[in-house]
């Protein structure tokens, strides 16, 4: 098929607001198009559609990650040929209604970001034991009868802390900072992979202590403890990983969750925040000599992932392709 005419196949028409096509996807998958609802009245594309859904959603990097990836998986699988990945503007209030009707159009595969993770675990059909123990769900594969639910958070955390620091979460102690979404999915890798003991941190105790009760039944004995950021405990062990999951960070005059001087000297600092590239805790990190990485790589690890699910295509052979993008994207 000559390639005007294949690019007119997947072409989406929205006379007159805007006209998007598979071609455009690839050839420029930073700046793909926020969508709507609305744009769902009238599906056209007939290729396996993809797609993120957030609120705000504008600056997502999945787009860019997940078409680049499949441009080159298409390079030698022309089952990839037509595979294309969109983004979703959805307010909380819509998320049910575009779920049916993404999955009415055929969508095949769809991404998850906030505020959706949480709500989507209500309209899912099937879910992943894990992602079920985590209460959310970043990953929806189609199913005939609906959507079944993954998360792959908490793989793409330990892949990224693998990746980057060199230490993996089996055997290790972990200090978790944060009681938030994140937190409680990167808490429960930390025990499905048997860390040594797991101490959490957070500014609000009562979101610490419904943490630590929701997490207990899922401990088989780890230890499991928790503590006010400002008063480490005195038996916390020397090389343990410390991870960010609070949003502090993210704003420049944010402070660090903890003051990283008064641990023990930790093995390394994982922070999920990668935008700004450095917090405060990494910075903190960085001139204290610790080993410290920012959350890009959870990015694509957990990216890397949902493809998986969605293609079988091995995470390992899509994350060198999605860090590449966002390399290049910089
Ligand atoms: N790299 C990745 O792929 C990836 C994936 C998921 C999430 N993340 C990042 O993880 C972070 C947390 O996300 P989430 O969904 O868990 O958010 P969330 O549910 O809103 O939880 C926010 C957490 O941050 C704490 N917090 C907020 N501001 C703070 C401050 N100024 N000082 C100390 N603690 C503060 C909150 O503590 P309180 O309980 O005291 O309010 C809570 O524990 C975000 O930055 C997000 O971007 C990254």
């Amino acid at each position: 098929m000559p390639r005007s005419s294949r690019l007119a196949r997947f072409s989406i028409l929205h006379p007159p607001r805007r006209a998007v096509s598979i071609g455009a996807l690839k050839n420029d998958p930073a700046n793909s198009p926020v969508l709507t609802f609305a744009d769902l009245k009238h599906w056209p594309f007939r290729g396996t559609a993809l797609a993120v859904l957030g609120h705000p959603i504008k600056h997502s990097l999945s787009p860019l990650m997940h078409n680049t990836a499949l441009t080159g998986l298409a390079q030698d699988d022309p089952r990839f040929t037509d595979w294309g990945y969109f983004r979703f503007d959805v307010p909380p209030d819509e998320l049910p209604q575009v779920l049916r009707r993404l999955h009415g159009c055929g969508f095949h595969g769809l991404n998850l970001t906030v505020p959706h993770k949480i709500l989507a675990v209500r309209e899912v059909v099937e879910i992943d034991p894990a992602a079920r123990l985590v209460g959310a769900v970043n990953t929806l594969r189609r199913t005939t009868a609906g959507w079944h639910g993954f998360n792959t958070d908490g793989y793409g955390l330990a892949a990224a802390v693998r990746e980057t620091l060199g230490l993996e979460l089996a055997d290790r102690h972990v200090v978790l900072l944060g009681a938030g979404g994140a937190a409680r999915g990167a808490a429960v890798e930390c025990l499905q992979r048997g860390c040594a003991a797991l101490w959490i941190a957070n500014r609000t105790a009562a979101n610490l202590a419904a943490l630590l009760d929701a997490l207990r039944p899922a401990a088989h004995g780890i230890p499991l403890r928790g503590f006010a950021p400002d008063a480490p405990p005195a038996d916390l062990p020397e090389e343990a990983l410390v991870i960010n999951a609070t949003s502090a960070g993210l704003r420049a005059d944010d402070p660090a969750p903890v003051d990283l001087a008064r641990l023990p000297r930790p093995a390394g600092v994982y922070d999920m925040i990668y935008n700004p590239p450095l917090t405060p805790l990494l910075r903190a990190a960085r001139d204290l000599g610790l080993p410290q990485a920012n959350g890009l790589a959870m990015l694509v690890h957990q990216g890397a992932k949902a493809l998986e699910i969605w293609s079988g295509v091995p995470a390992a052979q899509t994350a060198p392709l999605m860090a590449g993008a966002l390399a290049a994207n910089n």
